[in-house]
This record gives structure tokens, sequence and C-alpha cells, in this order.
């Protein structure tokens, strides 16, 4: 297995900076590669400089720890300069062609043996690294923003990902405090099918007698949450949530699995420039029309995480672990199915395959009504 001390970042914005903190911190030598000098100097001194000067000025860090922080980082605008490292992680804008080109250069500059990964959040893994020499040492290490604060981390196997480079990509997210869970290559991964079906199956439902505030109490109600699901596509930008949903219905949608139309709720919001208003009116009291949205929203996410699983794209254990680390959810799919006994999950999942979200996954079609095995 490869050990790995020095990191490469290919991308030095809000996510790059953070994972190459993040590392730094952690004492790994970390490499960043950005577009030209200016921007090399301006994402230091946004990203690590400012930041890091802030926490010293609350008393959050010593001077001497930031210094030393700062000293494990270094920037620089050619992949002469990445030679080094034995993990090279690319975080550049989420454009396919852009990535496939910058894994091509990595593959004709670097070392065969540097492990190679890309934090894209939509693009399959496989088809980013298609140009990339000695494919088994490439693989996809999914962060969750913010990347210096949520600690899941999705390892994400290829088909043609080695042991090796997978137990390197996990003991490197271990020594860096994260939480990694082994995810196969898929649309989205394992976790963002999740919250993604989610919020579009939620943002179906605003208009009429039911608005944003009303949409947040719901979520939070369902899921036992302190900040709901349209609070948190807040947190990521409209934009974000469109594109990421527009892709994920273009990757699933005509498949076996399904996927939930995007809104226009959702694409009007996003083309205003505005964020949702969560105290939009007073919360809708009557429970029966509650009860549709939180039914039809837990009956999406139990039919997605139980197609993840027949699709063996992620374990049951994991996927628990998954979603109560990044989406700060108090219990897991299963968990929640269990609790509240299969049969009342598959009166949710018929509500969610009767809308035309998801098609009916293979244990609720069996009538297994067995609880997972947690
Ligand atoms: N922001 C999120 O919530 C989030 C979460 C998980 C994963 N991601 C993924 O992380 C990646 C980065 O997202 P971000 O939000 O940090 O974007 P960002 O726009 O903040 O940063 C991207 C950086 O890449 C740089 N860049 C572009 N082309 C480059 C090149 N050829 N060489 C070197 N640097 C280049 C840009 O100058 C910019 O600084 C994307 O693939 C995104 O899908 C984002």
């Amino acid at each position: 297995m490869k050990d790995v001390k020095t990191v490469g970042i290919i991308g030095f914005g809000v996510m790059g900076a953070a994972i190459g903190l993040n590392a730094a911190a952690n004492g790994y030598r970390v490499v960043y590669k950005e577009i030209n000098d200016d921007l090399v100097k301006s994402m230091y001194d946004k990203f690590v400089t400012k930041p890091l000067s802030k926490r010293v000025g609350q008393g959050k860090m010593t001077q001497a720890d930031m210094d030393k922080t700062c000293s494990m980082i270094k920037g620089t605008t050619t992949y002469k300069d990445l030679s080094a490292c034995d993990l090279i992680i690319e975080a550049a804008v989420e454009k396919m062609d852009l990535k496939i080109q910058i894994f091509k250069e990595l593959s004709d500059a670097l070392p065969k043996d540097a492990i190679i990964v890309s934090n894209t959040s939509t693009f399959l893994i496989e088809k980013l690294m298609e140009k990339v020499a000695n494919p088994e040492r490439t693989a996809g290490l999914h962060y969750f923003f913010p990347a210096n604060v949520n600690r899941l981390v999705e390892v994400i196997n290829q088909k043609n990902t080695s042991e090796d480079t997978y137990k390197a990509l996990m003991a490197f997210s271990k020594q860096n405090k994260k939480v990694p869970i082994t995810v196969k290559d898929f649309p989205g991964f394992a976790i963002n099918p999740i919250f993604i079906s989610s919020y579009l199956v939620l943002n179906s439902f605003l208009g009429g007698k039911y608005n944003v505030a009303t949409l947040e109490k719901v979520s939070q109600e369902v899921l036992g949450v302190k900040y709901g699901i349209m609070w948190v596509q807040n947190g990521s930008g409209l934009g974000t949530a469109y594109h990421a949903g527009t892709s994920m219905v273009e990757y699933l949608a005509k498949s076996e699995i399904g996927f939930p139309p995007v809104p226009n709720q959702l694409k009007q919001m996003f083309e205003s420039g505005k964020l949702w208003n969560l105290e939009d009116g007073p919360v809708l009291q009557d429970p029966t029309e509650r009860a549709v949205v939180g039914n039809s929203l837990l009956g999406s996410i139990f039919c997605i995480s139980t197609h993840l699983i027949e699709k063996g794209v992620v374990s049951v254990k994991d996927l628990e672990l998954g979603v109560c680390t990044a989406l700060a959810w108090p219990k897991g799919p299963f968990t929640l199915m269990n609790e509240m006994g299969i049969d009342g999950a598959l009166k949710r999942v018929k509500m969610a395959v009767e809308a035309g979200y998801f098609k009916m996954p293979r244990k609720f079609a069996s009538g297994d009504l067995k609880p997972w095995d947690l």
C-alpha cells in the first residue's frame, strides 16, 4: 500500500482549499495547483491566511500551529511541482471535459504510481479517468461541504480501482480524522442520490396550500433534524441544487431505479437568483395535509436507499453511517424503516412509486417485510 506523505490538489477553491487545510493540519505536505499566479496567491490569502488568522485572533488556534499548517502548504501553476506527490486530489470546477483533460495531463506528467482521485459530485469516476495510464491507481474521494467541518468522505471504487489504492485512501481519510465509507462508482455515489431526491420531492409540493415554511417544518419533523431540507438546500445554493438535480435525472430517470423530476418551482427560484424564504407565512397545521408531504418524502428516501443497497453501491451499515454523518440526520433510512415497521415503510414506498418518483425496489415488490439487518 502506498504511504501517502505529500498531497497534490488541483483547484484551490472552496473544496480544494478545505481539503488541503484538513490534510496539512494532519501532517501532510500539500501542493496545490491553480490556473495562474494571481489565483495561487488570492486563493491562499482567502482560504488559508484569512481564516487561520481569524482563528488565532479568536484564541481558537495558536500562532505556532498556524505557522506550522501554513508551512505545509505551497501553491504552483505547473504539474512539474506536483511530481513528488503520492496522492493527487482533483477539485477543479464541475465540467466533465475540463476534468478529463486534467486527468490526461496528470497521467502524462506524474510518476505512474501516484494515486489520482476526483472530488467530483456528479460524474462517474470511470469516465473521468478513461485517459489515465494505470487506472488501478484511480478512484473517487468525495468530500462534503464544508469539507473542513463535515467528516464524511466517500471512498469511491471504480471498476479498475485496486485494493491497494482503496486501502491507501481509507488510511489517508482516517489519518485526516474523517469518517470514510466505501462506495461503488454510481451517479451521485451514495449520499447525494438520497439528499437530491429528497429536495426534488419536497420542492415539487411548493404552491397552493404548501409554503416553504411548511415544507421546511415537515422535513424537520419526519427526519428529526434541527435544520430541514429547504434550509440545507439554501446553504449549498439553488444553482448547485438545480444542476445536481438535472444531472441525476439524466442519469437515472429512465433507468430501472427512476428519479423524481426537477420541479419548475426549483428552476424558477434558481433563475430568480433568490433563496427559499423560510419565513414566507404560517406553517400549515392540518395533520393530514402535512402527512401527505412527510410520507412522500419518507417514501422517496426509502425507495432510493433500498435501490442503492440492491445495486450494491454501498452497504446498509455504511449508508446509515454516511447519512447520519454527512446530513446530520439522527437516524438513517434503515433505522427509520425498522422503527416504523416495514409494512409502514412499504405504504410510503408505494406512494413514491405511484407518484412516479422511483421504480419499485425488489425487496418491496417481493413482499419481503423482514426488518433491515443493521
Ligand atoms: N461546493 C460543494 O458543495 C461541493 C461539495 C462536494 C464536491 N464538490 C466538487 O468539488 C469540485 C470543486 O468545487 P468547488 O465548489 O470547490 O469549486 P470552486 O469554483 O470554488 O473551485 C474550483 C477551483 O478550481 C480552479 N481551477 C479550474 N480549472 C483549473 C485547472 N485546470 N487547474 C487548476 N485549477 C483549476 C478554479 O480557479 C477554482 O479556484 C467540483 O467538482 C464540485 O462538484 C463541491
